[in-house]
């Protein structure tokens, strides 16, 4: 066997880059021969060009591969405080008990976990500078847009998603970045002052230490409910199941005018907007349940409510979200079978879950899964979320009073700076322009692109805030922040990120990008040392495979991260039935497809008059998708 084990390391070793044959000489045998796949598909780069069955095919094995090699436990025993489930048919206010064998995994407070192995930059944590980073090969200089393919919704949604998702615990220590003199007069911020991410010791051997995460990782609406009792107790109206909300149909402020929703810390009115849409769905939910079942009492309603908008809000990411950002035929179908299995929507309305991951789906499963790690989310997660550059300058307000233009367009009224919608700020702002207005306007408005020289330059003077959604003192240059963050967090750099995500890493600036401009500003900055590229630079410099808004190498930590959000959460798995859901509960997530879905309900006539495209995601007066007659699972490439 040993002697046979030798001989396959040789042959695979001919045909392997030279990076990997550490990785896989500890893979099992058939782990190898996949990995030997994808990896021979990389050499030609041809993925995305597959025939739909083919790439749905590569993306299966590649996710295999990450499940196997890429879930990192950081700080926590793979088994932990066991629980019956029956005791908690409903998501916590922290997160705790959702995993019957690890009560606590994915509440509050816990660790992020790892994707890739922490690679210490303790001694290069000003190298190079992040001031000259962000300066040089951050900084926005002309303003470029997506087209029409993600609008302001979009960008709005997926920050909504984080605001549900992570946070970093901060240390009380400060520290200082100053400007080096070569950029010093390009930057708003000559020098800023910022709380460190606490570094907690996580007494286990190879991972060290780690950070943890403020905000529960489940898909559970933390941004509308909160992440602990604290939060949940101020949000709930304590009748029918209800959330306070105001009767314009936007968020309620505190005295403070600090809005009252689950999550308010550096937030924009995009954010707050769809705050109170979810707020108002949770509560048409409570009037449908209520309506059905009379014995149900205010924390049954709310219960139930809960769990039914968590769902829609994850479907709405699933199949309509993801969509749109990944515009692929592939990336449609990969989606959709997440949700629903490759056997289709039609058939699993009809049959319920048959068969596995793969023919049934993730959601129904009849058991969580967590791939044998606690579920956390994970620092490389957030890293390649680090997507400011979707946030414009201006917001293009329209008139929603005047008659609809070609393809439903509204007639621009006035561009409003963005800094004037965030924060506290924001909030009053958003009174006065109204949930239609501020809803068509971000929907007929493109979001930024992902890419070298798009990152808001008003996000370098920005005023952060703490938990409570109050402005702090200092104020932050956010791109340099955000390089220093991940050197700070031991996210490893671009190149050895891609090897460690099992992608053939680049070797010069040119495998990168083809943007001579690009390439010599890189060389300017890393000279010609491509392992010193920082992450967050090589994801928005890294050439984009057609119809990808984001890179390539973030994308392998979605494919990998966004199953798993479903796949371990019980109440997507085996709790995703009528006794947790209710009947009519299971019947609202299964009937929601999509976030227009979710506009139509509230807001029929705003739909009607102003969205001519398919998905709210995309911008409003783009035509609606062409049917296409050959079957998805047949498409070629486009
Ligand atoms: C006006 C809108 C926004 C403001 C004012 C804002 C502001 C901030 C601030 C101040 C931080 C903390 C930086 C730090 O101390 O490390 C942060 C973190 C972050 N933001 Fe934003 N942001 C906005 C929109 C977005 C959007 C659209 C995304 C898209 C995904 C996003 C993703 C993130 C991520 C992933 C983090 C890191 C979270 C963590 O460290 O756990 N943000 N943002």
């Amino acid at each position: 066997m040993a002697s046979i084990r030798s001989l396959l390391k040789t042959l695979f070793d001919q045909f392997i880059h030279k990076d990997f044959h550490e990785a896989v000489a500890k893979m099992t045998l058939i782990d190898a021969f996949l990995f030997l796949i994808v990896h021979s598909i990389d050499k030609l780069g041809i993925w995305p060009r597959l025939p739909v069955i083919l790439g749905l095919l590569y993306l299966g094995i590649r996710r295999h591969l990450h499940q196997e090699y890429n879930l990192f436990n950081v700080g926590r025993s793979a088994v932990g405080v066991r629980f019956n489930p029956m005791d908690y048919p409903y998501r916590t206010a922290d997160g705790k008990y959702n995993d019957p064998f690890n009560g606590d995994a994915g509440s509050e407070g816990t660790f992020f976990g790892r994707n890739v192995l922490p690679v210490d930059q303790k001694n290069k944590l000003i190298k190079p500078d992040p001031m000259v980073v962000a300066t040089k090969l951050l900084a926005r200089r002309k303003f470029t847009d997506t087209g029409k393919q993600f609008n302001m919704i979009a960008a709005s949604w997926i920050q909504f998603m984080i605001h549900d998702w992570i946070d970093h615990l901060e240390d009380t220590k400060q520290i200082e970045l100053t400007a080096p003199r070569e950029v010093a007069n390009q930057c708003p911020l000559k020098s800023f002052k910022f709380y460190k991410t606490k570094e907690v010791p996580t007494s286990f051997y190879d991972i060290k230490s780690g950070a943890l995460n403020i905000r529960t990782p489940w898909w559970d609406g933390s941004a509308v409910y909160g992440s602990n009792a604290e939060k949940l107790q101020k949000v709930r109206t304590f009748k029918d199941g209800k959330l306070k909300i105001s009767s314009d149909g936007l968020l309620l402020h505190d005295k403070d005018g600090v809005a009252v929703s689950g999550d308010v810390r550096n937030s924009w009115i995009g954010v707050s907007t769809l705050q109170a849409l979810f707020i108002k769905e949770h509560n048409a939910v409570c009037d449908a349940l209520k309506r059905e079942y009379h014995h149900l009492d205010d924390e049954e309603l709310y219960r139930h409510a809960r769990l039914v908008t968590s769902a829609v809000i994850a479907k709405v990411h699933t199949i309509d979200w993801t969509v749109e950002l990944l515009k692929t035929d592939t990336l449609l179908a990969g989606m959709r079978g997440n949700w629903y299995g490759l056997l289709g929507k039609k058939f699993k309305d009809t049959f319920g879950h048959v068969g596995g991951a793969v023919l049934g789906g993730l959601v129904g499963l009849k058991k969580p899964n967590n791939h044998g790690v606690p579920y956390s989310l994970t620092e490389e997660f957030v890293s390649v979320y680090r997507m400011h550059s979707l946030l414009p300058d201006y917001l293009h307000l329209r008139d929603i009073s005047a008659a609809p233009g070609p393809n439903k367009s509204p007639p621009l009224f006035e561009k409003v700076p963005l800094p004037k919608l965030i924060g506290l700020r924001g909030e009053t702002a958003l009174v006065e322009i109204g949930f239609e207005k501020q809803m068509v306007s971000m929907g007929h408005q493109a979001s930024g692109a992902l890419e070298l020289w798009n990152y808001p330059t008003w996000l370098r003077e920005l005023i952060p805030q703490d938990v409570d959604g109050r402005d702090r003192l200092d104020h932050v240059d956010l791109p340099a922040l955000e390089v220093y963050r991940d050197r700070e967090r031991n996210v490893a750099r671009y190149n050895q990120f891609r090897r460690a995500l099992l992608l053939i890493p680049i070797s010069k600036w040119e495998d990168l990008t083809d943007d001579k401009e690009a390439i010599q500003t890189l060389e300017e900055v890393y000279g010609d040392d491509v392992e010193q590229l920082d992450l967050l630079v090589g994801l928005m410099a890294e050439k984009k495979i057609t119809g990808f808004a984001i890179s390539e190498t973030a994308f392998i930590i979605f494919l990998l991260m966004a199953s798993r959000r479903l796949e371990a959460d019980r109440f997507f798995t085996s709790n995703f039935n009528e006794e947790t859901y209710t009947k009519k509960g299971l019947e609202w997530v299964n009937n929601t497809e999509s976030l227009k879905d979710v506009l139509k309900r509230h807001y029929p006539e705003m739909v009607e008059k102003w969205m001519n495209s398919t998905s709210a995601f995309s911008v409003w007066d783009s035509p609606p998708n062409a049917d296409n007659p050959i079957p998805l699972y047949l498409r070629v490439a486009q």
